[in-house]
């Protein structure tokens, strides 16, 4: 495997502490702190009663002691306990020269052997999918990427919302009104239209309520009619969804929906109900008491028989533990879910279903420029497939002004190309949990903490390569070439690079998609610093010409192997 950088010291450090006590390594912000610092010492001893900076430079002078002979440049502490390290340029241009070579570079074994289930993107047909659904569908297929390249088997899975009383009412609504001619020209959103008829009618006509009760239990019962015009509906909404995935480059390997359990739903609440963990209620439902765990008691089967949206998804959970047996199942589900989820994994624990780590993987909402939350009721919502176009128009008109000459063909590349990097971007920077807000100015700012800012310095990054191959200087980098990368901008460059397996495998650790995010804008500005204060091509070293574009190569390819796990694409030229 390749250069873990921060695993070789935090080594270094366990030979001499022992195991047990933790051992948290930082890179700090300014070299002056160190090229890694630790607080260790700073914990450690308080355990040992010591003084921490006396027991930091104990330890710093023991490290540089155990360390391989010129590892480190020197390893120092610092008030109040910190040890700080330095490593020494050898090193940094040896670790540079393995990762130069190195084709599986930002990839780790961290998930050999091992299966997580990454339920994603989950709109529901009939429906149009909006903001919220761009969301789960960015920050699933990426920590999906993630994860795939730290060695975990990954299986992609669009729990679709194909089932529910809704599509009783939807069936009546087309029942009496429908008109086959006009759903077929634009499908969701004129089934759209008649399911929100069919509420607002039923504010004057109550029985309507009844109607559409009586259209689902039908479709339950598997009525001929009822089922065709429900696989209708579901295949109309499919062939659209399939195309804003295709936009945003994204794709399942699973796409069982809801409906798939429905016939599991009377041996699911059975089940429950024999083992002594749901009952029925004074009203006449099926509960699951959750007082022990500390939550709401969670509501199982209606008491007029009909299934829920959380049994669907226990006896979806049971499915998927027998069949697949993944050590990890992932829902990326909006924070406004929490309480179901908590629901879910506590009726698991109870059916002794928790030998996976079942995690919520939560969001925040989507705001508007104002930081006003956008909504379909008040019909302000920010439709997905309006925000994408926005987004492209946007950045045509950027490029427009930008590059005027650029042929219209790539003009429309690379403004597709441009506007999907400033939307995901603007969305995986952030923690998760928190609202992201539009702003697309800063979204689309080429010097900024952008999308479109990693895509331009890859693409500047790329012409040098190319300049260098049109005028035969891109001979082949031999390991010792390295060791004439000796500038600052250099070196701080290579030791960045060396950060990009534990960005990596820390985002899927951590589920943080924003911890790969971060540390690419911070690449990103180390190669433009290497790129503006170093001659590449008009060096006449020739070994240092090669150890310079070999650097220019080795970013260039990290950036494009970082994005791409994000699901931005590089462009050759912007
Ligand atoms: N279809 C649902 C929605 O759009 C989300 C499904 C979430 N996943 C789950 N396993 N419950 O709100």
């Amino acid at each position: 495997m390749g250069v873990f950088m921060r695993e070789e010291i935090i080594a270094v450090l366990r030979s001499i502490v022992g195991d047990g006590e933790p051992i948290e390594l930082s890179v700090p912000e300014a070299e002056i702190f160190g090229h890694y610092s630790t607080n260790w010492a700073l914990r450690a001893a308080k355990a040992r009663g010591v003084v921490p900076l006396e027991l930091a430079k104990e330890y710093a002078a023991k490290i540089a002691d155990a360390a391989p002979a010129g590892f480190f440049h020197k390893v120092e502490a610092a008030a109040p306990g910190f040890i700080n390290f330095w490593l020494s340029n050898g090193t940094i241009q040896e670790r540079f020269a393995r990762v130069a070579r190195d084709r599986v570079f930002g990839g780790s074994d961290a998930g050999k052997g091992k299966t997580v289930i990454v339920e994603y993107s989950q709109p529901n047909i009939a429906k149009k999918m909006h903001v919220g659904h761009m969301r789960t569908t960015i920050i699933g297929d990426a920590l999906a990427n993630i994860l795939a390249c730290s060695g975990w088997r990954v299986i992609r899975w669009n729990y679709l919302g194909d089932w529910g009383t809704q599509f009783g009412k939807l069936i009546a609504a087309y029942k009496m009104w429908g008109d086959r001619g006009v759903v077929k020209k634009d499908p969701i959103v004129e089934l759209q239209k008649l399911y929100v008829r069919f509420h607002e009618e039923m504010k004057a006509d109550p029985a309507l309520e009844e109607r559409g009760r009586e259209e689902f239990r039908k479709l339950e019962e598997g009525d001929r009619e009822n089922r065709k015009l429900w696989d209708w509906f579901k295949s109309e909404s499919l062939s659209e969804f399939r195309k804003m995935y295709q936009t945003l480059d994204v794709d399942f390997d699973i796409w069982i929906g809801e409906s798939f359990f429905e016939r599991d739903m009377k041996p699911t609440v059975q089940l429950l109900v024999d083992k002594g963990i749901a009952e029925r209620s004074a009203d006449g439902g099926i509960v699951v008491t959750l007082d022990d765990v500390g939550l709401p008691p969670a509501l199982i089967e209606k008491s007029d028989g009909a299934s829920l949206y959380l049994t669907r998804d226990i006896a979806n959970l049971r499915y998927r533990l027998s069949k697949y047996k993944p050590s990890r199942i992932l829902y990326v589900v909006g924070n406004e879910q929490t309480l179901h989820f908590e629901q879910l994994f506590a009726i698991a624990r109870k059916l002794g279903l928790a030998d996976a780590d079942l995690v919520h993987i939560k969001y925040g909402l989507v705001l508007g420029e104002r930081g006003k939350k956008l909504s379909t009721r008040e019909g302000t919502a920010e439709m997905l497939d309006d925000l994408v176009n926005d987004a492209i128009v946007k950045a045509r008109e950027l490029i427009e002004a930008k590059n005027p000459d650029l042929p219209e063909s790539e003009k429309t590349e690379v403004a597709f190309a441009v506007a999907m990097g400033a939307l995901k971007y603007n969305d995986l920077k952030e923690n998760r949990t928190t609202d992201i807000v539009f702003n697309w100015e800063k979204m689309l700012d080429f010097a900024g903490d952008s999308g479109p800012y990693l895509q331009y310095t890859y693409a500047r990054l790329k012409s040098v390569l190319r300049k260098a191959e049109d005028a035969r200087l891109n001979a082949k980098f031999r390991p010792a070439d390295a060791a004439e990368l000796a500038h600052a901008a250099e070196l701080a460059l290579a030791r960045k690079l060396f950060e990009f397996p534990d960005a990596v495998r820390r985002a899927g650790e951590l589920y943080a998609t924003s911890q790969l995010a971060v540390y690419l804008h911070q690449l990103a500005v180390a190669a433009n610093k290497f790129y503006e204060t170093t001659p590449i091509l008009k060096d006449d070293n020739a070994v240092r010409r090669r150890a310079r574009l070999a650097l220019a190569a080795t970013t260039a390819r990290a950036l494009q192997k970082g994005v791409g796990l994000l699901g931005i694409k590089t462009l050759e030229k912007i």
